[in-house]
């Protein structure tokens, strides 16, 4: 019997749960062709951001002033003229050519973290024809004055703000660092948000101790970066049984597939993997899930999804603490 692999997220029904993650890799036409050929379920383009959509609004405030000196009367055209030649206007373009080169569902994404003006914008990558959101919230917290609660509320304006603008579904995208996830997790799904994407990869920066300059590298993850992920939604699904959740960062073999499922994610969003292996390495994922399945008489992708989350007792230790004790009493020091 063939193994059903077909799953849904935030109402999009998908073959299976393998999913390109925002990158450039789905910025490029042509690539996004050969992941839809190569079979991946959905695409995740690479977010417009914040600083882009601002910058436009400037440059155009600018160019509007500047002009209207000139040619008071010409005024009543400039609306017409607005993000003319912007980064927006490439990123709604860009929605629209691969709405219309690939058939799977096109996910576009917005990455800031003020809720200001440039949110209206995502009613635009709504028209421009995106299946679905995914808000990219990359927020560093460096004001002692501002409290884990000023932060959270923080998140939730932005996540109504977009969720007012748009229609299409909308999924968070979110670092690990809050003190209670499942609490705010539930909090960001009342405040609108229809998915969340577990978890952004925050990048840090590094020092170049010749130049005492800041270095800002980025290295493609291994499966080792799986776990903090592997766990928070393994807890999170326990707690938000009809959750949307999507699994990112460390996704890189069949296993690791696997095992996101196991623990609830409902997708799992991959990038690393594409750049090392190309995009052609989605058709050997989607066989080897199919073949995991398979080999353990698991009759669809539904049926295990969730099977090892923290609701159930037998695997709850395994996420209080990570067994920490076990873990450290079976360490193996390396000989040195
Ligand atoms: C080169 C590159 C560019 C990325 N650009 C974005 C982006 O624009 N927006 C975003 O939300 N995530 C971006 N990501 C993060 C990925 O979507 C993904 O969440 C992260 O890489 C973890 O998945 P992985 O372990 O499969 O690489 C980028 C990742 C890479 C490698």
């Amino acid at each position: 019997m063939t193994a059903d692999l077909s799953t849904a997220y935030m109402g999009l029904q998908l073959p299976h749960p393998i999913i390109a993650a925002a990158c450039p890799l789905t910025g490029d036409l042509d690539m996004l062709r050969r992941l839809e050929d190569a079979g991946v379920a959905a695409a995740v383009l690479p977010s417009l951001f914040e600083e882009q959509i601002e910058h436009d609004e400037m440059e155009n405030h600018r160019f509007r002033e500047t002009y209207a000196e000139a040619f008071a009367e010409a005024m009543t055209y400039f609306p017409e003229m607005d993000e003319y030649n912007s980064g927006l206007d490439k990123y709604l373009d860009h929605i629209q050519a691969a709405k219309a080169s690939v058939s799977i569902p096109v996910i576009a994404s917005l990455n800031g973290s003020t809720p200001g003006g440039w949110v209206r914008y995502a009613t635009r990558l709504q028209e421009a024809g995106a299946d679905a959101l995914e808000l990219n919230v990359y927020l560093v917290a460096q004001d002692s004055q501002k409290t884990a609660d000023d932060i959270e509320r923080h998140y939730l304006e932005l996540v109504r703000m977009v969720k007012e603008a748009i229609s299409i579904p909308l999924s968070v995208k979110i670092g690990p660092y809050f003190s209670s996830m499942p609490n705010f997790a539930s909090r960001l799904f009342d405040a609108g948000a229809d998915g969340m994407v577990i978890f952004n990869r925050y990048l840090y920066p590094d020092i170049n101790l010749d130049t005492r300059e800041f270095t800002t590298e980025l290295t493609l993850t291994t499966s080792d970066d799986m776990r903090v992920p592997l766990r928070w939604i393994g807890i999170l699904r326990g707690e938000l049984l009809s959750a949307s959740l999507a699994a990112t960062s460390g996704i890189n073999t069949t296993s690791d597939i696997v095992k996101m499922l196991l623990v609830g994610a409902d997708v799992t969003m991959i990038a690393g993997v594409l750049y090392k292996k190309g995009p052609e390495v989605v058709s050997e994922l989607i066989t080897g899930l199919r073949s995991w399945l398979e080999e353990r008489e698991y009759e669809s992708v539904r049926q295990m999804k969730g099977s090892m989350c923290a609701r159930f007792a037998a695997y709850r230790p395994a996420y209080d603490r990570a067994n920490y004790m076990e873990m450290l009493v079976n360490f193996a020091a390396p000989d040195v």
